[in-house]
C-alpha cells in the first residue's frame, strides 16, 4: 500500500476521499455532501490567537457522539503511580519486548512524568513495546503524543488518514485523535512523550534565518481515508491516566473528508538540517531542537524535542563532546541507533537516562580523557541518533521505573574515572 501525504507544517490542509465531500464556502451546511455528519475537532481553546489555534472540520459517516458509556478497564497502563522524588542521575537499559500478545496500548509503560493531565502543562514519558497490531481503536484525552520508534515499522490508521513510520522517523498525534497502530514488523519498541501543554510547533529560528533545522515542507500529514465498516470495534480512551472502553457497532475511523490544521504528522529525522560551529566551541544544544511546546514564559519550554544526529565536528582548539553542565531544564534522553558521543558505554538503543534540574552531568571518564588528548581534525560522527525530551518541570520516575531491573545501579560510576589532571605548576 503506497500512502499519500500532504507536505507542510501548521498548514490549513484539506483532503477528501470522495470527490466533492468537502462543503464549499462554509463549514457546517444544513446537509453535508453524501449524507455525512459534520464534526469540529478542536486542539486549542476557541479564543486562542489565530497563529496558535488548532482545529479541524470532519465530515464523517457517524458523528463521534454515537457511542455508549465508557467503562473503566480492568487492565490499566503499566508503569503505575509516580514513585519518590530523587535528585539522582538515573539510567535504564532497554525494556524487554514481552512474549505474551501485547498491542501498543498494553505495551505502554510509564517511566517519568512531571504533571498529571488535569493541568494544561507538563509531560509524561513512556516506553512502548508491542508484538501485535491493535485490533481496537484508541484516543488519548490527556495530551498530544510524540512517538519516537526505535525498533519496528508502524502503520497508524487515524481518523484523518493513514501514516507509516519507521525508526529515524517521528510521529505526532493530536490530543483526542482516534487511531489504531498496526505492526509492519514482528515487534516494535520506542519512546512516547505525552504533551499536556501547548501543541508542539517548529522553533523560531532567530538569527539562523528563514531556513534550517527541521524545514516545514518535510513534515507529512496523511490524506483522507475512511473505513465504512459495521465490524464491532472497541474504542479505548485514556482519561486522566485511566483507560476506559466502549463497544461500537462501526469503525470510528470513518472520516470521509476534512480540512484544518489539527492533524497528525510525521517527520524523517534524517532530513534535519543540522547546524553547528565552524570555528571553536559548540552552540547550546537548543540548536538541535526539532519541535517545541512553549510555556507562557517566553523562551521556557514545556517540552523541547532535541536530536543529536550524524554531523561533522570541525571545531578547533575545542573540547568537542557536550561540556560538563548543570541546567535548569530536566533532560530525559533516549537512543534510536548507534552510540551517543558523550558516553563510551552503558547508554543503549532503547535505553534512557534522566538528568534532572541542576544535576551535574556530561561525558563519562573515558570519553573525556579521549577528547582532551585527541588530535583535532575534521571528524564525522556517524551512525547515531540520540534525542532528548527536555522540560522545565522536574520529572518524577514511576514506581516501576525506580524498581525495574533495567535501572542501572551504578550510573554515577561513569564519572568516577575522570583522571586528576590539575597541576598548579604547569599552566
Ligand atoms: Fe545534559
Amino acid at each position: 500500500m503506497d500512502l499519500e501525504y500532504q507536505s507542510g507544517f501548521g498548514n490549513q490542509f484539506a483532503s477528501e476521499a470522495l470527490p466533492g465531500a468537502l462543503p464549499v464556502g462554509q463549514n457546517s451546511p444544513q446537509k453535508a455532501p453524501y449524507g455525512l455528519y459534520t464534526e469540529l475537532f478542536s486542539g486549542t481553546a476557541f479564543t486562542m490567537a489565530r497563529s496558535e489555534a488548532r482545529r479541524t472540520w470532519l465530515y464523517r459517516i457517524q458523528p463521534s457522539a454515537n457511542h455508549p458509556a465508557f467503562i473503566k478497564l480492568e487492565r490499566q497502563l503499566a508503569g503505575g503511580a509516580l514513585g519518590g522524588v530523587t535528585p539522582n542521575r538515573l539510567r535504564w537499559n532497554p525494556l524487554d519486548i514481552p512474549s505474551e500478545p501485547t498491542d501498543f496500548v498494553d505495551g505502554l509503560v510509564g517511566m517519568v512524568a512531571n504533571s498529571g493531565a488535569e493541568k494544561p502543562s507538563g509531560i509524561s514519558i513512556y516506553t512502548y513495546r508491542a508484538n501485535r497490531s491493535m485490533e481496537r481503536v484508541f484516543f488519548n484525552a490527556d495530551g498530544e503524543l510524540l512517538i519516537v520508534p526505535e525498533q519496528g515499522r508502524l502503520r497508524i490508521a487515524t481518523e484523518l488518514g493513514v501514516l507509516d513510520v519507521e525508526p529515524l522517523e517521528i510521529l505526532v498525534l493530536p490530543r483526542g485523535l482516534k487511531f489504531r497502530i498496526e505492526l509492519l514488523d514482528a515487534q516494535a519498541r520506542g519512546y512516547v512523550a505525552e504533551n499536556h501543554g501547548a501543541p508542539l510547533r517548529l522553533p523560531d529560528l532567530g538569527p539562523i534565518g528563514s531556513n534550517g533545522l527541521a524545514n516545514p515542507r518535510d513534515f507529512l500529514t496523511p490524506v483522507a481515508h475512511y473505513e465504512d465498516s459495521k465490524k464491532p470495534t472497541t474504542l479505548v480512551q485514556k482519561f486522566l491516566g485511566e483507560l476506559w472502553a466502549c463497544e461500537l457497532d462501526h469503525s470510528p475511523l470513518n472520516v470521509v473528508a476534512w480540512h484544518g490544521n489539527n492533524v497528525p504528522y510525521k517527520y524523517d529525522l534524517r532530513r534535519f538540517n543540522t547546524i553547528g560551529t565552524v570555528s571553536f566551541d559548540h552552540p547550546d544544544p537548543s540548536i538541535f531542537t526539532v519541535l517545541t511546546s512553549p510555556t507562557s514564559v517566553h523562551g521556557l519550554a514545556n517540552l523541547d524535542f532535541v536530536i543529536f544526529p550524524p554531523r561533522w565536528m570541525v571545531a578547533e582548539n575545542t573540547f568537542r563532546p557536550p561540556w560538563f553542565h548543570r541546567n535548569l531544564m530536566n533532560e530525559y534522553m533516549g537512543l534510536i541507533q548507534g552510540a551517543y558521543d558523550a558516553k563510551a558505554e552503558g547508554f543503549l538503543p532503547g535505553g534512557a537516562s534522566l538528568h534532572s534540574c541542576m544535576s551535574a552531568h556530561g561525558p563519562d571518564g573515558e570519553t573525556c580523557t579521549k577528547a582532551i588528548n585527541v588530535e583535532l581534525a575534521p571528524h564525522k560522527i556517524d551512525n547515531t541518533m540520540a534525542f532528548m525530551f527536555e522540560t522545565s518541570q522536574v520529572l518524577r520516575p514511576t514506581q516501576f521505573a525506580l524498581e525495574c531491573p533495567q535501572l542501572q545501579p551504578s550510573y554515577d560510576a561513569c564519572w568516577a574515572s575522570l583522571p586528576a589532571t590539575f597541576n598548579p605548576n604547569r599552566r
